[in-house]
């Protein structure tokens, strides 16, 4: 068994991930988050919040996870959101056309499904399930579609990011944030892709969650007010310029990675930095963990630079579990194309500008005794031209196809000076962009210790406090009634200050104690005959294995403290 195979059967055996539909035979791409998994995953997610939403404050909003047409079809989605797909003419079995090659072309996922199909064909590559003929490679869209109401219903899609409901409610959160830059909106929630054939277990879900932000910035000002506060950070930086040369990973202070432009400015630094931050609290060992820019061959479609949070996995290698992109103003511009909606912030200058305006003015009494019926769209198209299409004193306006030459006596042309304010501007948008359940997976692979102890292999989850899904177990030696008082009496002492704890009788105590380690418990309490002589009972830490004995009275607090601040022992 490798580790993935160990980590993955600890999980289902003990009520972390259970596969989806199991009693129907499951369906790759689906998994069931059970107790210990849902738990964990509300932690995560909470600390995730502690860092996004409390401490930059991003409020967080709440989307439908279907979405109208429209929508994805301005994002790009419809036309660009698929992945080359290549069926077994034989046993019908779909493959990804790039994996069937990637062992043989670099850059495999940058091709067209065109070139894919020739190299397939060069290669001579057959089915690996079967040794069967592939059928030609096509676009497959990754999105799972759906309708709205009864009969054929209106056009819909599965969100495949949580992103675009931010970006719909644009104008909302604008005036939420009193119309001003930079601002920020996040959302956890699932998404969905339909994924071809997904092979890597827990790694590659067809419904999974992301966590999101979108951060509104002023495109001319990339800056980040808190960018000299995490300067110094050194981190694993594997800039595309080093791996187009075959390079490897560099550590580099960040401050010197943007003035060296190998990060495009500070505002995707800053999130890259606390992307990190918050990886690392969750329980990813920071030397598993790097920074990767996407390659311009990989690039999504509405991203000018996006780097990845990268986990080394054990089985997999590298894995992306975080995305920090710039989207520029593609999402908002699409969606004021689509909508027609003004997606814009009135950014004042620091001082008004004067400026000369010229403009035209229609002369009614003329233009409608003149045109009679046609005078509005005559106007109309009067008011569409600028000053400079006027040529000697004549303008020529084109009304439903008809050139119509207006001479002087149609208009007026009237210059004045202007203060301006301000412009409307597009804002451009930062993107951190989580996948809940990669960085879940990779918080249990990187917490696993397996270690002799008496010659026995003990198993351990060593997560962070605030990851555990049990804080406490309360374990009396024994089932006896005169134990299990005191025991009852500590659980509710524990659970009334809001610390997540179990009662755990079955077994013996070592069971109990391995049973513990293997969920991540933190700290055991134990319970014996000495408790009831003197209302004493041991705390046993997770990972030292010591044990103190401590009295019940003011256990409540110092386990708290304990969780929340020095650990006991
Ligand atoms: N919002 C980024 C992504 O879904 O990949």
């Amino acid at each position: 068994m490798d580790l993935y195979d160990k980590v993955i059967e600890l999980s289902k055996r003990r009520g972390f991930l259970w596969n989806s539909f199991e009693i129907y035979g499951g369906a790759a791409g689906f998994y069931d988050y059970g107790p210990y998994g849902a738990t964990l995953k509300r932690c995560v997610e909470n600390i995730w919040r502690d860092f996004f939403v409390v401490q930059e404050g991003f409020f967080e909003i709440e989307s439908p996870t279907i979405g109208i047409e429209d929508i994805f079809v301005a994002s790009g989605h419809v036309s660009g959101f698929s992945d080359p797909l290549t069926e077994c003419l034989k046993c019908g079995e779909a493959f990804r056309a790039d994996h069937l090659i990637n062992n043989i072309v670099s850059g495999a996922d940058g091709l067209l499904s065109d070139e894919l199909e020739r190299l397939i064909k060069l290669h001579h590559i057959r089915c690996p399930e079967c040794g069967g003929n592939l059928d030609k490679v096509y676009d497959f869209n990754l999105m799972f579609n759906t309708s709205i109401g009864s009969g054929a219903g209106r056009k819909a899609y599965l969100r495949p990011e949580t992103a675009q409901g931010m970006f719909v409610d644009f104008q909302r959160l604008l005036r939420f944030y009193r119309e001003k830059l930079p601002f920020g909106a996040t959302q956890i929630g699932k998404a969905y892709r339909n994924e071809i054939s997904p092979r890597q277990g827990v790694l590659r879900l067809r419904e999974f969650t992301q966590a999101e932000a979108e951060i509104f910035i002023d495109p001319v000002d990339k800056t980040h007010p808190n960018f000299k506060e995490v300067a110094e950070k050194k981190l694993a930086l594997y800039p595309a310029s080093v791996q187009e040369e075959g390079g490897e990973p560099v550590a580099m202070r960040l401050d010197e990675a943007v003035s060296n432009g190998i990060i495009a400015h500070e505002c995707i630094a800053y999130y890259i930095n606390l992307t990190c931050e918050f990886l690392v609290a969750c329980g990813i060992d920071p030397n598993r963990l790097r920074l990767r820019q996407h390659r311009n061959d990989e690039m999504a479609h509405y991203a000018a630079d996006c780097w990845d949070a990268e986990v080394y996995m054990d089985r997999f290698g590298w894995v992306e579990v975080v995305g920090i992109a710039d989207r520029t103003d593609y999402d908002l511009k699409a969606h004021m194309k689509m909508s027609q909606a003004q997606l814009t912030v009135f950014k004042e200058y620091k001082t008004a500008q004067k400026k000369d305006v010229v403009k035209i003015k229609p002369n009614m009494a003329y233009i409608g005794p003149t045109f009679k019926n046609k005078a509005k769209e005559v106007i109309n198209a009067l008011q569409n031209i600028s000053p400079g299409d006027i040529k000697n004193g004549t303008a020529i306006v084109d009304v439903n196809g008809e050139a119509i030459t207006l001479g002087s006596e149609a208009f007026l042309i009237e210059r004045r000076v202007e203060e301006i304010r301000g412009e409307n501007i597009v804002p451009h948008v930062i993107e951190p962009s989580f996948g809940i359940d990669r960085i879940i997976y990779a918080i249990l692979e990187h917490s696993y210790f397996e270690e002799m102890v008496e010659d026995e292999t003990r198993v351990v989850l060593k997560l962070p406090m605030k990851i555990a899904p049990v804080k406490v177990a309360v374990l009396p030696l024994l089932t006896r009634d005169e134990l299990i008082e005191p025991s009852n009496r500590i659980v509710s002492m524990l659970k009334k200050i809001g610390i997540q704890t179990v009662f755990d009788d079955s077994g013996t105590i070592g069971r109990r104690y391995r049973r513990n380690d293997e969920i991540g418990t933190p700290y055991a309490v134990t319970i014996d005959y000495d408790t009831l002589k003197d209302e004493t009972v041991t705390i046993r830490d997770r990972d030292t294995m010591k044990q103190v004995r401590v009295s019940i009275k003011g256990i409540d607090l110092k386990i708290s403290n304990a969780l929340t601040q020095v650990p006991l022992l």
